[in-house]
């Protein structure tokens, strides 16, 4: 893993920002993998005001959420859906009907679901560049401790301690789904470009069992230790945990020595 440390969050949103736009330049029609969660909004909000100053266009990009809640509808207040047009669709060029989550309705077959939003992922060739956070016990998506690493989108029951994490975004009294569909660990590790952000003395545990912990189902954030080319955004107290952090920062000085003289090739870790 490339593991890249920064002193605080607003240069996290940036670094991941300008790693989005490197790959518009390259690839205009990239195909994107978004993420929800309080981690990734400053990084929407650095490209929507790249975009405002016409920096970049998402206009022929395609892009696959990773997660939905079950059975609650697009327009719902609390959907992922409305959460990214909030966010980040509603204010850039996107074409919407290019944007899918994998949403399921009450009326829907999870079992169905699942596997028709990986023929759309296919069809399109693949994911270029997903975007993850990281869940405090080291979920990515809703890929909660003990989920398959081989696993592809299904329906997963929520831990009590991600129930916990994310009432903060629900009002008293308000539905809080126990379900979500999520893009599996095999799926998410898939995409051909990988980039993880957290930020907060909070996320330090997950980030060490992640980058530095054994691979194992119980942090599925590990399983990314497999994957050649994931890059690791992370603010100082984020990598508080981390034993091997100078390490990390010599890595990074040597690697984009080298992307100077010989390309994005040696950005990867
Ligand atoms: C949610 C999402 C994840 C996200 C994680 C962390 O449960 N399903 O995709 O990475 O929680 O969220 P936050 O960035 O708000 O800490």
């Amino acid at each position: 893993m490339e593991v890249v440390i920064f002193k605080n969050a607003d240069n996290v949103a940036s670094r991941g920002a300008g790693l989005v736009a490197e790959m518009l330049n390259v690839k205009p029609d990239a195909v994107f993998g978004f993420a929800t969660g309080s981690t990734p909004i400053d990084l929407y909000r650095n490209l929507v005001a790249r975009h405002r100053k016409g920096e970049l266009s998402f206009r022929h990009t395609t892009s696959f959420n990773l997660d939905e809640y079950m059975g609650i509808a697009a327009d719902n207040p609390q959907s992922y859906r409305t959460f990214m047009n909030r966010e980040f669709f509603d204010h850039v060029d996107i074409d919407k009907n290019k944007t899918h989550l994998p949403a399921c309705e009450s009326s829907e077959n999870p079992q169905l679901v699942g596997p028709e939003y990986e023929a759309k992922i296919e069809q399109v060739g693949g994911i270029d560049l997903q975007i993850l956070g990281i869940g405090y016990n080291g979920h990515i998506g809703f890929n909660e401790p003990s989920s398959s690493l081989s696993s592809r989108t299904r329906v997963k029951t929520l831990t009590r301690r991600t129930l916990e994490d994310n009432s903060r975004m629900f009002t008293d009294g308000e539905f809080q789904p126990k379900l979500a569909i999520t893009m599996g660990i095999g799926t998410i590790m898939e995409a051909r470009r990988i980039l993880l952000l957290a930020t907060g003395k909070s996320k330090a545990n997950a980030v060490a069992a992640m980058v530095e912990g054994p691979l194992t189902a119980m942090c599925p954030a590990s399983v990314l230790q497999m994957h050649e080319r994931v890059t690791v955004l992370i603010d100082e107290q984020a990598a508080d945990g981390l034993i091997y952090r100078e390490y990390y920062d010599l890595a990074h000085r040597e690697n984009r020595a080298l992307k100077k003289r010989f390309g994005e090739f040696y950005a990867s870790g």
